[in-house]
């Protein structure tokens, strides 16, 4: 028997949607979608998404790049942006839900104020649900797609003091099952990647001791890099696995899987 693996990871011809792709793990994504021959669409505020356009032109000139920058918290704006990406031939074969609000507060669940509360919300999961409602509305029209979604062990265990975030995320993955069970008749796949540690910028600027802490609280002892997790990020947006459908891939370095970390033991 003859396996042909060679095109699996190719997005030739195909148009993908990172948002939050201005900087960190979203601009790495939208990079090695480049990599595998696809037409990408930036996405993030107005402040930000020019220099990643610019990085990414200078890194790659023959890519075909497209950049948008509209708020994932008000509606009108990404049905506009849509609309745009419409007129334009742009709309996305494949949709990354990659922007968050990270939802750090000092003030944790009893002291945070309910528009505190509604911002994350509108980002992580109204935002991400109207992306994917305008892709999805296009990728049944044309007979199939792919959407992943970025969530996090926030979302299944919870980090102490974010708890919007942490709802968000699990709410997330409840919105990818819901959705796979809907349109995977259509040939849209919609899974998502659940992340621990993300190697990104700010564990540059982690006070002394912190980063020793949080690789002993990591199996691997080591936190996700950001092309690690691309790579993934492509491998559940390819052909490669058609059945993969609602699954909620873990990426944690095996940080979900252990009761106690290895130095407090049994
Ligand atoms: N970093 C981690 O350790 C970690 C761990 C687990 C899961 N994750 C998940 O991985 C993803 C990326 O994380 P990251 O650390 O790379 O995040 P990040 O550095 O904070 O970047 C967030 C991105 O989202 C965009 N964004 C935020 N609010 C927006 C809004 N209202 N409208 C439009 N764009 C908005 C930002 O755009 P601008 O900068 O242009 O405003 C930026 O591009 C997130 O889904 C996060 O939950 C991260």
């Amino acid at each position: 028997m003859k396996i042909d693996t060679t095109a699996l990871l190719s997005f030739t011809g195909k148009t993908v949607l990172v948002t939050g792709s201005s900087r960190n793990l979203g601009l790495t994504i939208a990079a090695a979608f480049v990599e595998a021959g696809a037409r990408v669409i930036l996405h993030g505020s107005e402040a930000n998404v020019p220099s990643a356009y610019e990085h990414l032109q200078a890194e790659y000139p023959e890519a075909e790049l497209l950049q948008l920058a509209f708020d994932l918290s008000v509606p009108s704006e990404i049905d506009a942006a849509f609309a745009h990406l419409a007129a334009q031939g742009w709309m996305p074969d494949v949709l990354v839900n990659n922007a968050a609000h990270l939802g750090i507060n000092e003030d944790g669940f009893l002291g945070q104020s309910p528009e505190f509360f509604r911002e994350v919300m509108e980002v992580n999961l109204f935002g991400a649900f109207r992306c994917c409602q305008l892709a999805a509305q296009h990728q049944k029209k044309q007979g199939g797609g792919a959407i992943v979604n970025i969530s996090s062990l926030a979302g299944h265990q919870g980090i102490h003091g974010r708890s919007a975030y942490n709802i968000s995320k699990a709410a997330l993955d409840g919105m990818t099952r819901a959705m796979a069970q809907e349109l995977s008749g259509f040939g849209v796949r919609v899974n998502s990647l659940v992340l621990g540690y993300v190697w990104t910028e700010r564990w540059n600027h982690l006070a002394e001791g912190v980063e020793a802490r949080r690789r002993k609280n990591v199996p691997t002892a080591a936190p996700s890099s950001q092309e690690e997790i691309a790579r993934t990020v492509l491998f559940l947006a390819s052909a490669s696995a058609p059945t993969l459908v609602g699954a909620q891939l873990v990426l944690d370095g095996g940080m979900g899987i252990q009761q106690l970390p290895k130095d407090i033991g049994v």
